[in-house]
């Protein structure tokens, strides 16, 4: 009897699909909506008008975190950085073109497709992987900053997800969290507002008992050793007509936070959050 060849006794690769915090619905409606991340009137319309101040909240304060010159042209260069739930790649992008180096990743193929093909367009080499954060810890793979922008809404497993991105930190890494406040303000505004009346996204993109509370967010990360540096609140100007940092914590936030560890970089205070 001939022996199994090697390649044929090595497990197949884990489908992203059966990781444990994908909720295969919500990524079936993303995966859905893949041919529109690129069109900034349409379903991911919001998502386009909160990039400025995302991106510059992310150069900020992974600049402050991990010891690089904000006004540099290209400050994030020689970090490796991983975006999950990347989408189409409306914020690996921009990290590319700080100066980052890229991984995204993502639970729905069709978003990964999208995605590869804008940076080939965009002439950006990003490393787009049809992947769960789960996965990619299993492997060994570390990070200087993971980011994991209005993901956490959608996701089956919180504490596992959060355990996963915060394994894939190096010590001394910086991630950042953007996401929903389980209020009845992100209620009226997240839901009533944005998907009902005045359509900014498509029904039924937010299921509000999955929004989460700065404070959940700050004790799940302080049980896998992120210290939280930063809560800030982003709100809709309608005088400047446009998305800006604030302190309320009510309906939108960001989160960030650096791992403990050695490599010289600090932890710092701890954020509050009620
Ligand atoms: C609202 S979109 C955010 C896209 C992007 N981060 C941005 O802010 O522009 C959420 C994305 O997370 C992905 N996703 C949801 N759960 C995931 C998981 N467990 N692992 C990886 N991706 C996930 C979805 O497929 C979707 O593309």
């Amino acid at each position: 009897m001939s022996e199994p060849s090697r390649h044929s006794a090595e497990p197949p690769p884990p489908d992203p699909a059966e990781a444990a915090s994908v909720d295969p619905d919500e990524v079936a409606r993303f995966a859905a909506l893949a041919e529109r991340w690129w069109d900034s009137h349409g379903a991911f319309r919001p998502l386009h008008a909160l990039n400025p101040v995302r991106i510059g909240y992310l150069r900020d304060r992974l600049c402050a975190a991990l010891g690089r010159d904000p006004k540099a042209p290209h400050p994030l260069t020689g970090l490796r950085l991983l975006d999950v739930g990347c989408g189409g790649g409306l914020i690996a992008e921009p990290m590319a073109r700080l100066g980052a180096a890229v991984v995204g990743i993502d639970a729905a193929a069709e978003n990964i497709a999208v995605a590869k093909l804008h940076a080939a367009q965009s002439e950006l080499a990003i490393d787009y992987r049809h992947d769960a954060p789960e996965a990619l810890a299993a492997g060994g793979e570390r990070f200087d900053a993971v980011l994991a922008l209005e993901v956490v809404e959608h996701v089956a497993d919180l504490r596992g997800f959060l355990g996963a991105c915060a394994a894939l930190l190096e010590p001394g890494g910086a991630i950042c969290l953007a996401t929903l406040n389980r209020t009845a303000a992100a209620y009226l505004l997240g839901v009533v507002a944005a998907e009902r009346l005045l359509r900014w996204l498509p029904a039924g993109t937010h299921q509000w008992d999955k929004f989460v509370r700065p404070a959940e967010l700050v004790r799940l990360l302080r049980d896998e050793g992120v210290t939280m540096q930063d809560l800030s609140g982003v709100f809709y100007d309608p005088l400047r007509d446009r998305w800006v940092l604030g302190r309320n914590l009510q309906v939108n936030y960001l989160a960030f936070g650096v791992k403990r560890g050695k490599c010289g970089r600090k932890g710092g205070r701890e954020a509050q959050a009620s």
